[in-house]
């Protein structure tokens, strides 16, 4: 594999840290509560990732993850994600947590937020990795259930960096959640959310115009649309592209196809991420080696994609170019 994508200094911006949940650990922690899970092995159950569209992942995403239930599960699953991130070059990361699918089934929200934030706070000491917390909201849930999970964030605000929206996109566009975000604004949080995977540019225009976010996760589909393009392009707004995920949940067909360099050509803001590493077949240092490799990248457009990924974090102004200087100090050839 390409050596040099791995080593790229790199912000991660768009993972879900349920999303991180390797079988070995969902068979630990289930036998640890209790649970009894509907696949015998780890290898049975890694078999059964195999995925048509982002609906037949999300029902295994959200079955897997029903074994979290303790402050210790969830700080065992951000400790693992960042372990593994560091070896893919992470120094930086804003993680994705989904905190109605614990909820929902009768977990409290200190208990997540508490265990993940035990992770976060300790990662610069223990991973040389700084990291932030983005707390995304279900688009296939109601709006009140959205606003009910803010209010319950509230007291937590120092801990959360951003709100998010994800899970199915098609039939739940950005603008259902307008008054949560504007909400979630006031409080001082930035708001990032998920469009244009599934879901047509016209989604894409809402998390710009509704949602007013700072970051498009996914939002290849953007492409279709010339004057979305344009704007995105013109406002720098960040696109956290993921990959391996978009050919997992066959939004391509081959990462050859893969839009990414198409993206980058027309101008956009441009980030590499792993959406959910544990299901699609590789961290964010694979993301990076595997376009490299299918889109035929150059050597400086690694090096940009990592720029962009520092360009578009919640970071400070010198800790961005502390980030950016190292970048620049790093061997990208192969
Ligand atoms: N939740 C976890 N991964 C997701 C994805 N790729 N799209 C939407 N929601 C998600
Ligand atoms: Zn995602």
């Amino acid at each position: 594999m390409h050596a040099g994508a791995f080593r790229l200094p790199k912000a991660e911006l768009h993972v879900h840290v349920e999303g991180t949940f390797e079988p070995e650990l969902i068979f630990e922690i289930a036998e640890r509560n209790g649970v009894q899970l509907p696949f015998p092995s780890v290898d049975a159950l890694r078999r059964a990732y195999e995925f048509t569209d982002l609906q037949s992942f999300l029902n295994l995403y959200y079955a897997a993850m029903t074994v979290l239930q303790t402050e210790r599960d969830f700080a065992e699953l951000a400790h693992a994600y960042l372990g593994r991130a560091r070896e893919q070059g992470v120094v930086h990361a804003e993680i994705f947590f989904d905190p109605q699918a614990h909820t929902s089934r009768g977990v409290r929200f200190e208990t997540v937020i508490d265990g993940l934030w035990s992770a976060v706070r300790d990662s610069e000491r223990l991973y040389g990795i700084s990291s932030k917390l983005i707390m995304c909201f279900l688009r296939d849930a109601s709006a009140e259930s959205a606003m009910a999970t803010l209010e319950a964030a509230l007291p937590y605000g120092e801990r959360i960096v951003a709100v998010g929206l994800d899970s199915a996109e098609l039939g739940h566009p950005p603008s259902k959640f307008r008054r949560v975000f504007e909400r979630a604004l006031a409080a001082g949080w930035k708001t990032v959310a998920h469009a244009g995977e599934e879901g047509p540019p016209a989604y894409v225009w809402e998390a710009l115009d509704a949602l007013r976010v700072s970051r498009v996760d996914h939002g290849v589909r953007s492409l279709e649309d010339p004057q979305l393009v344009a704007r995105l392009r013109d406002e720098r707004i960040p696109l956290t592209v993921c990959p391996l995920s978009n050919v997992k949940l066959r939004v391509v067909d081959r990462l050859e196809d893969h839009p990414l360099r198409r993206m980058l050509e027309s101008g956009l803001v441009v980030t590499v991420n792993s959406d959910d590493p544990a299901y699609f077949g590789g961290y964010v240092g694979e993301n990076f080696a595997s376009v490299a490799q299918a889109l035929d990248l150059a050597p400086g457009a690694l090096a940009l994609l990592a720029r962009n990924s520092f360009e578009a974090s919640f970071i400070d102004a010198p800790t961005r170019a502390a980030y950016l200087a190292r970048v620049d100090r790093a061997e990208v050839g192969a």
